[in-house]
């Protein structure tokens, strides 16, 4: 294992030696579910796959491809589409119905409204999940409880109220601290816990959330194939690992013995992955870390996504918020002759670490051992928009 210390960042190669066993439960049959329901949402429309012909010029690689999540739905985010995929499964479950032949309008326009409309969620949030969820609990008709940690900017929770029926409090507590409470308040007022993490004990909810991101990676894949591009490399950026674990586990599945080599993308304040990956055992960021890149400031990884993320990310790099600045200028100057793209902070923070690999000098060993060249196309998710936008206008008009 070789580790990189360089100026405020650490990057890890991860050879964990292991035989890369292809992970089950997020493969094309999972994502097809998801993608089915999805398309039954008013406002369904796959999000863009962008191509930055001049951006990859200037790097010196072969291409640059990013998947556009600002996008989705109305939500400025990809995470709508686990909370709203889950909400969906647990109605199914709870009303007995089977989810492969229960359509959306069963459930909101049937007899079940009545039944679904005393059900009440409960979710901690660093904004989009939560903001996924009160939109999902406006669609099904139903309440829902959210739960911000401290340092929570006021215009994430005001997102929250405005998409949808959800209660909103911002706590004084950490992100997993604020993570308990949810989940406390769920035992003792019977309300449902519908978190995008797992722990022991707690893996069916967290399932189906990651089963529903796999809509956007198929959604690229399938873009992808048609416009005859494999990519070489994959960055996903990595809050507890549950968008990163099914994306890869998805992408491994399809692409097989051509899978792109997946380079995951943390805070360097909140690298619970990359600590883990190093220890080779599950470890948890203590403290109350701050960064801007919100969505990603969680201390503790994904129990069910954690294995497949140890055994085919290849490379763990975790860095400043100016290598987020770097990715959201990038993305917002639409640099030679691209189209410009609005990312947020945690959006833009896999284009920033690319960027800087690629550019600085003082990665050079980085960038080889990552086989980086002009041969190289890359592929990104833009996770985000500007969901915190006095900062996003701060850091690219500023
Ligand atoms: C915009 C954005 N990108 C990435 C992530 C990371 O997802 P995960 O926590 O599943 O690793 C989040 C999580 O909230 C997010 O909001």
């Amino acid at each position: 294992m070789r580790e990189w210390l360089i100026d405020s960042y650490r990057i890890l190669e991860n050879k964990s030696g292991a035989p890369k066993a292809l992970p089950p439960g997020y493969g094309d049959a999972e994502a097809e579910q998801a993608i089915r329901f999805h398309a039954q949402i008013p406002g369904y429309a796959q999000t863009p796959l962008h191509s930055l012909p001049g951006l990859a010029r200037a790097l010196g690689v072969g291409g640059i491809y990013a998947k556009d999540e600002s996008k989705r739905f109305s939500l400025n985010a990809f995470k709508g589409l686990g909370g709203s995929y889950a909400m969906f499964r647990i109605i199914c479950e709870k009303l007995g119905l089977d989810p492969r032949e229960t359509r959306l309008k069963d459930l909101t326009e049937g007899p079940y409204r009545e039944q679904i409309s005393r059900l009440i969620f409960v979710s901690c949030t660093d904004g989009n999940h939560g903001r996924g969820v009160s939109w999902a609990a406006g669609l099904f008709g139903c309440r829902a409880h959210i739960y911000m940690p401290f340092g929570t900017r006021e215009a994430r929770a005001r997102a929250i109220r405005e998409a949808g029926p959800a209660r909103v409090e911002i706590t004084n507590l950490s992100y997993d601290d604020t993570v308990r409470k949810a989940r406390e308040l769920s035992e003792t007022k019977g309300w449902i816990l519908i978190q995008d993490t797992s722990w022991e004990g707690y893996e069916t909810i967290p399932s189906w959330i990651v089963q529903g991101y796999l809509t956007l990676a198929a959604e690229a894949a399938r873009e992808l194939d048609q416009r005859q591009i494999r990519p070489t490399h994959l960055f996903l950026q990595v809050g507890v690992g549950s968008m990163a674990g099914g994306l890869l586990a998805y992408f491994a599945n399809h692409y097989r013995e051509n899978k792109p080599l997946a380079v995951l993308v943390e805070p360097l304040v909140a690298d619970c992955l990359y600590q883990s990956v190093r220890a080779g055992a599950l470890r948890s960021v203590e403290g109350t870390p701050v960064t801007m890149m919100a969505g990603l400031n969680c201390g503790t990884p994904c129990t069910i996504t954690w294995p497949i993320l140890r055994d085919n990310a290849e490379f763990c790099v975790s860095g400043p918020d100016d290598m987020a600045a770097l990715g959201m200028r990038s993305y917002g100057k639409g640099p030679e002759g691209d189209p410009p793209m609005i990312s947020g902070e945690s959006g833009a923070s896999t284009l920033g670490a690319a960027r800087k690999i690629l550019e600085d000098p003082a990665f050079t060993e980085v960038k080889k051992a990552m086989g980086l060249d002009e041969s190289s196309r890359l592929l990104f998710i833009n996770t985000e928009g500007d969901t915190d936008p006095e900062n996003y206008k701060s850091v690219v008009e500023g």
